[in-house]
């Protein structure tokens, strides 16, 4: 039960039962995506909400906060800001708090999941065995994965911690990122171009920005080798999604793992349809453990901001 004398919060989204309790006991709750009419809603509340909860992949749009003159506070439960106005946020001096480092081995290990069962064809082999094919042919060839060179496109904490991992397979490791990092030991490119074109496995792990949108395009298709996988674990919204299906349709590339999708979860029929594409629910963080430290994250960086205290996961 929450009561008056409560700092009001607005859900923006649904989010685990577990953080949607813990918020109820310290917060004055409110649902926004439980309202039938938002602006009657919001005409009604949105002077009393102080601090707002929504998801990396979510945001919240200039328009509901438009109308939430009091907000101080976004407390996002991931770690991407790139469904949130950073202008106006700077501009009117709202804090924006994420999961930081919470989420980084999820998604650097789902990374390499993918890498590896697009390759090795883990998917088409499940299938094989349960459709009785195993008793009649012999399973096709896959390709191997150790040894072969990597090109991680961003090079942030996720992008670092999928080159560990794949310097554990004996990967060639080739990055391009906003800034060449002295401190790693990999091969730099100046360029995306130059990147895809060297690469037997091209990892996106850059921030979904407006800068990267629909940055990985036909351009990029045509200079990757054929052989080569896309992986994308990082924003639907780098990939131009309708020349990665033309690139697939006509084996320009050898395929693509995608965890994220240009609109989710709408999948377009044609990438379903598509065999040489592994497809995930944008899970990449999503296991137990760490969705319950990004919880336990998004209620430390909202009591920071009411305790007027550091917000850990603060971004400037
Ligand atoms: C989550 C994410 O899947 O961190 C992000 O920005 O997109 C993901 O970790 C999402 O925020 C929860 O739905």
């Amino acid at each position: 039960m929450h009561t008056k004398t409560q700092p009001a919060v607005l859900v923006v989204a649904p989010v685990m039962e577990s953080l949607l309790a813990a918020l109820s006991n310290r917060y004055q709750v409110f649902h926004l995506y439980q309202q039938t009419d938002i602006p009657a809603f919001l005409s009604r509340h949105g002077a009393e909400i102080q601090a707002v909860v929504t998801r990396g992949d979510v945001g919240i749009t200039r328009e509901i906060l438009e109308q939430l003159p009091q907000v101080g506070m976004i407390a996002v439960f991931g770690v991407g800001t790139d469904a949130i106005d950073l202008h106006y946020t700077r501009e009117h001096k709202i804090k924006v708090g994420i999961t930081a480092g919470v989420l980084t081995d999820d998604v650097a290990d789902l990374a390499m999941g993918l890498l590896l069962a697009a390759s090795r064809r883990v998917c088409q082999g499940d299938r094989f065995v349960r459709e009785g094919h195993w008793e009649n042919t012999p399973p096709p060839l896959a390709t191997k994965v150790s040894g072969k060179r990597i090109g991680i496109f961003g090079m942030g904490n996720i992008g670092q911690a999928i080159a560990r991992r794949a310097k554990g397979f004996d990967m060639t490791i080739l990055y391009t990122s906003r800034q060449r990092n002295s401190s790693l030991d990999y091969q730099w490119c100046t360029d995306l171009h130059t990147l895809a074109r060297q690469s037997d496995y091209l990892v996106i792990a850059a921030s979904g920005s407006v800068e990267n949108r629909g940055i990985i395009d036909a351009s990029v298709f045509d200079v990757m080798p054929e052989h080569a996988l896309l992986i994308n674990i990082a924003r639907g919204s780098l990939v131009n999604e309708q020349e990665l299906i033309t690139a697939l349709q006509n084996n320009a590339i050898a395929g693509a793992a995608l965890d994220v999708f240009e609109n989710e979860p709408h999948v377009p029929e044609t990438l379903r349809n598509l065999d040489n594409v592994l497809l995930q629910p944008h899970v990449a963080s999503a296991t137990v453990e760490t969705r319950q430290g990004m919880s336990q994250s998004v209620l430390d960086n909202l009591d920071a901001y009411f305790n007027n205290q550091n917000i850990p996961g603060l971004i400037k």
